[in-house]
């Protein structure tokens, strides 16, 4: 592939949906280069996958700052530094302000995992399992100002057991994240994604292929 979008990868635990991302893009499927990850737990095993890859990692630690605005402008800062283009959450587990966003207008994505605006937050494998929904999946989105409230780009769905536990659930979950989100970042990436308000437009997208438990498909 010749011209490549620059991403820096956000994250703060294991990294898993950036080893599905990394995975992508050495198979090619994805248009676009980690130019940076970045932490903000030292000891976040995603960064160990960065190395592995041989991808630059920063670890930016919001306990060494006075408050998130002074976090958030190093986060800025190291991420033009690398010339990231589109900043990707994986498993980031701080809120970006306005602050940070305006730095990155709508071109900050995150995944989720449940069916936005249900279940935001955290813990919700759990949650929706206690629930009794028979239906979760995951969500990827634009990030506004809101906790898990920006334009939605793409969502999958899986089945809900009732003798489902959050563990159990989350692992489902996460196979159908590890799908998503790589295939959502080539389409920002080969510039097929549009926003009109709420309301995202992926370009050669089907919307009629009711058997798909990923929405939309190509
Ligand atoms: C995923 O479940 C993702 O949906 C949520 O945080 C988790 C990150 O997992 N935002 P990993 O670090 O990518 O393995």
């Amino acid at each position: 592939m010749n011209k490549r979008l620059n991403i820096g990868i956000l994250i703060s635990g294991r990294g898993s949906n950036l080893q599905a991302i990394i995975d992508g893009i050495e198979r090619d499927v994805i248009a676009a280069r980690v130019t940076v990850v970045i932490s903000n737990e030292p000891d976040a095993y995603g960064l160990t996958r960065a190395r592995t890859h041989g991808i630059p990692t920063r670890v930016v630690d919001h306990r060494s700052y006075r408050g998130r605005e002074a976090f958030e402008d190093q986060l800025i800062k190291t991420l033009k530094e690398f010339q990231a283009e589109l900043v990707v959450l994986a498993g980031f587990m701080r809120v970006l302000t306005p602050h940070f966003l305006q730095a990155f207008p709508l071109r900050v994505v995150n995944i989720h995992p449940a069916l936005l605006p249900a279940f935001p937050g955290l813990d919700v494998q759990r949650k929706a399992a206690d629930y009794g929904v028979r239906f979760s999946g995951c969500t990827v989105h634009f990030v506004d100002e809101g906790v898990d409230a920006g334009p939605i780009i793409a969502q999958a769905v899986v089945p809900v057991y009732p003798t489902d536990t959050g563990e159990t659930l989350a692992e489902r979950i996460l196979k159908m994240e590890h799908q998503v989100y790589p295939r959502v970042i080539h389409w920002i990436a080969t510039g097929k994604v549009r926003v009109e308000g709420r309301r995202v437009f992926v370009d050669g997208a089907k919307m009629d292929e009711h058997l798909s438990p990923i929405e939309p498909s190509f």
